[in-house]
């Protein structure tokens, strides 16, 4: 079958002609443009049937990042596997605010912790940018092994060798040390809400990624009043759309300063800081 016909007919699957080229060059190892610049190339059997198998993940709603196996994020080319949540977009918020105190922080050398690291996104974007400017000691946390597992690879995958990963339930078995600054997109979808997700989500990525118990809440209500002993600095959390105030007020509780909220693309309040010193 050549090209041109194996478009046909993962469009015919799919109803999606940007993912049926995304699995099709994936398979071949080559570019989209070499797809569309090569019509009558014949796919071999083998190829094809490999295809044929993506395809039939993908149309059974699996993520389209966990059958590539990769994402991109911020500047960086993570691996991803169903271990891990897909990194998403709304997560560069937080990076973007993170990456603005680190660069005007008067300090050479910073304490970094991302609690809930998952894919090591934060972290390892984070180590990425400042490899030559900033000496940055970073911690990674998850209690999640196999999470860990992904975050580690991808460190290596970057060249990042400033990250120091533990697996721990939330502060529990993290070193005494002050951060500068501590960073998380901790679980945060609502229990009853999860069975309301779309497939390609409550499927296939990890629960515990996405679990924030009853109301959604946990998370940042254990995070705020831990983070406390560790934090001489700033709090940065994700918020989940309509929890900002409430992180905001949980902050204010907690006796941290400069409480403000950062929004996203989308004008939606999505990173929530708090200073304690
Ligand atoms: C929403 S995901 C975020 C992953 C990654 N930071 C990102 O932004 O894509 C939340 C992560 O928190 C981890 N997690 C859940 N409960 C935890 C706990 N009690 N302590 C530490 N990590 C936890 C999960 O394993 C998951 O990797």
């Amino acid at each position: 079958m050549t090209i041109y016909k194996a478009r046909r007919l993962a469009f015919n699957i799919l109803k999606n002609q940007y993912e049926a080229d995304l699995l099709l060059a994936h398979v071949l190892n080559v570019s989209k443009v070499f797809l569309l610049a090569n019509p009558d190339h014949v796919v071999d059997l083998n190829m094809l049937n490999e295809f044929e198998e993506l395809l039939r993940r993908r149309k059974n709603n699996e993520p389209l990042q966990y059958i590539l196996g990769y994402v991109y994020f911020m500047n960086v080319k993570l691996y991803v596997d169903n271990n891990v949540l897909i990194p998403r977009q709304d997560t560069e918020t937080l990076v973007i605010h993170a990456r603005e105190l680190v660069r005007n922080s008067k300090k050479e050398k910073l304490n970094i912790l991302d609690m809930c690291t998952g894919s090591g996104c934060i972290a390892i974007s984070l180590a990425y940018d400042f490899k030559k400017e900033k000496k940055l000691n970073i911690y990674a946390t998850d209690i999640s092994e196999k999470a860990l597992h992904v975050a580690e690879r991808n460190a290596k995958l970057n060249n990042v060798e400033n990250i120091t990963f533990i697996q721990s339930d939330y502060f529990s078995s993290l070193p005494d040390i002050k951060f500068d600054y501590i960073l998380s997109n901790p679980p945060y979808i609502a229990k009853e809400e999860i069975r309301t997700l779309e497939p390609q989500v409550k499927d296939f990525e990890p629960e515990i990624a996405l679990d924030g118990g009853l109301d959604g809440l946990d998370a940042y209500k254990k995070i705020i009043s831990q983070a406390k002993k560790y934090l001489s600095g700033s709090l940065l959390l994700e918020a989940g759309i309509n929890q900002a105030q409430y992180i905001a007020n949980e902050m204010e509780i907690h006796s941290y300063s400069d409480i403000f909220t950062v929004k996203d693309l989308n004008n939606i309040d999505r990173v929530v800081h708090g200073l304690m010193n």
